[in-house]
């Protein structure tokens, strides 16, 4: 558990340490990789960027099935995590610590800084079918996961 930070209590997420480097010539290097400890193996890695105080909340869904890596390269934002039965802000920045967002955990993203730049990492291809929009869908999906 990284000092200084907000524990995440959802069991599907948690810090993950993707140390930033940096680099004798100058600029930082922020590095996903199979290599770390990921719960996962990368398929994909998008970029969310253009993103600042004005950009409205992101994100609102959850996935039946994919994993995710997400970590800030530059800027920070507030990150929700609901899974179903604990709501948890998690605030994200180019600190070297990313965030791991399980299937069935209902996140988004709000109250960007200037020119925030998120990178994801996941394990799966884009599909549209794994995407749970529907908050009370997502409720029903998380309870039965319990049971
Ligand atoms: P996104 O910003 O995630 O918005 P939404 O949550 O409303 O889907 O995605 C914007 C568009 O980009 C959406 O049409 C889906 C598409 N997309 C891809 O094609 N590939 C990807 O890996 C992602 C994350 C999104």
């Amino acid at each position: 558990m990284p000092e200084g930070k907000v524990p995440i209590l959802s069991s599907k997420s948690g810090y993950i340490n993707t140390q930033q480097i940096l680099s004798p010539h100058g600029g930082c290097l922020t590095v996903l990789e199979n290599n770390l400890v990921l719960p996962f193996h990368l398929e994909r890695v998008y970029c969310i960027s253009g993103l600042n105080e004005h950009t409205p909340e992101r994100g609102r869904h959850a996935h039946h099935t994919l994993w995710q890596i997400m970590t800030s390269v530059s800027g920070s934002c507030d990150v929700v995590l609901d899974d179903g039965c604990t709501v948890q802000t998690i605030r994200i920045l180019p600190d070297g610590w990313s965030i791991l967002l399980g299937p069935l955990l209902w996140h988004s993203m709000k109250n960007f800084s200037r020119e925030c730049v998120l990178m994801v990492g996941a394990s799966d291809i884009y599909r549209e079918e794994d995407y749970i929009r529907d908050y009370s869908a997502f409720l029903a999906a998380a309870g039965k996961n319990r049971k």
